[in-house]
């Protein structure tokens, strides 16, 4: 184990991370259980969450990329870990993929894994073990995360295609988010964590390139985005997705209701009935706690269990038998 603590330490910092911040989760109807790799590879949840700290340690965008990592694996095929394969077809070459990242830390968490409990821990549950420490380390709250998902085989790039896009409207996001069993009001407060991060320009400058422009932009606000993206660099630029966006807080709600969502998807959140209330009812401290509960749900989508999948040894890689 080199230079890290033992396994008995780390399930220690690992308690005390997540008791001093978490929710227990409802009952899951999936297959998948809290603890589930208790006897297995007790110590799971504290390499991962010990791996977590150095990469989002040595770079600060790791956590918003991991964050949306989970989120685009488990709206495409469920939380099976497709988002992760590598190959010429796969998820990770749609164009809504590209701007994924965080990989690295993915893969020296599944490594650490494997050293201590080889064959044992499937991708998709170091992924989500791996999210929700990503919000624990931006200063978010941590929940228990049911665990037992196995690993797909499968990943096709056209599915990542009807990932929710910045441009759709409030119908359309409903509907997306409806598909996979998420309310409107798990839609909002899921939006909320676009409170750490960035977004290209090419993802909004529709709102500020025209003229008007987009009149539910705070006037400062399109004046400020402009000088952010200038035309010549809109290609190669990006923008905090809010005005905190290293720390994980409720500061996107905050911002919206000022009229300084960045997305399309996130300002218009407050001009529509369905969705208004809960930008208001996440604007303060109830939003971490939804927030948690509403990852728990996301992250029991489609879940692979029992004998389906594989228990993948290399994170990006279909096992060869
Ligand atoms: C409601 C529908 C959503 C839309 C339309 C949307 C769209 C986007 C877009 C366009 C970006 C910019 C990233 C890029 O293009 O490279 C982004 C960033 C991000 N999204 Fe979302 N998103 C949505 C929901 C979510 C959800 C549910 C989560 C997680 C629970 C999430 C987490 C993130 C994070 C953390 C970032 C920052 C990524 C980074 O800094 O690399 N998003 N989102």
């Amino acid at each position: 184990m080199g230079r890290w603590p033992s396994p008995a330490l780390l399930a220690i910092f690992v308690t005390i991370a997540l008791a001093m911040n978490s929710i227990i989760p409802a009952a899951a109807h999936t297959g998948l259980k809290v603890g589930f790799y208790r006897h297995s590879c007790p110590q799971v949840e504290a390499i991962v969450y010990n791996s977590m700290a150095q990469s989002t340690k040595a770079d600060d965008t790791v956590a918003p990329g991991i964050l949306r990592m989970a989120f685009h694996d488990c709206f495409v095929r469920g939380c099976d870990a497709s988002v992760l394969l590598e190959g010429p077809n796969t998820e990770r070459r749609a164009r809504t993929n590209t701007g994924l990242h965080g990989f690295d830390a993915i893969d020296a968490a599944k490594r650490a894994v494997e050293n201590a409990c080889p064959g044992v821990v499937s991708a998709a549950d170091v992924l989500q073990f791996a999210a929700r420490d990503a919000v624990v380390l931006a200063g978010g709250y941590g929940w228990h995360v049911p665990a037992g998902r196995r690993d797909g085989t499968v990943s096709i790039m056209e599915e990542a295609l009807n990932l929710p896009a910045p441009s759709m409207t409030v119908s359309q996001l409903i509907d997306v988010f409806g598909r996979k069993g998420l309310s409107p009001s798990q839609m909002v407060v899921l939006s909320g964590a676009h409170t750490i991060g960035k977004a290209p320009c090419v993802t909004f400058d529709d709102r500020v390139q025209t003229t008007p422009v987009d009149p539910t932009l705070a006037p400062s606000f399109a004046t400020f985005l402009k000088g952010q993206c200038p035309y010549a660099a809109i290609q190669s630029t990006s923008v905090d997705m809010d005005s905190t966006a290293h720390t994980f807080d409720s500061q996107y709600f905050k911002d919206i209701i000022a009229g300084r969502g960045l997305l399309t998807s996130d300002q218009s959140l407050l001009y529509d009935s369905r969705t208004s209330g809960g930008v208001y009812a996440n604007n303060g401290a109830a939003f971490y706690r939804n927030f948690a509960k509403a990852m728990v749900k996301m992250s029991q989508i489609e879940v692979l269990t029992g004998l389906d999948g594989e228990i993948r040894r290399q994170f990006d890689q279909v096992n060869s038998h």
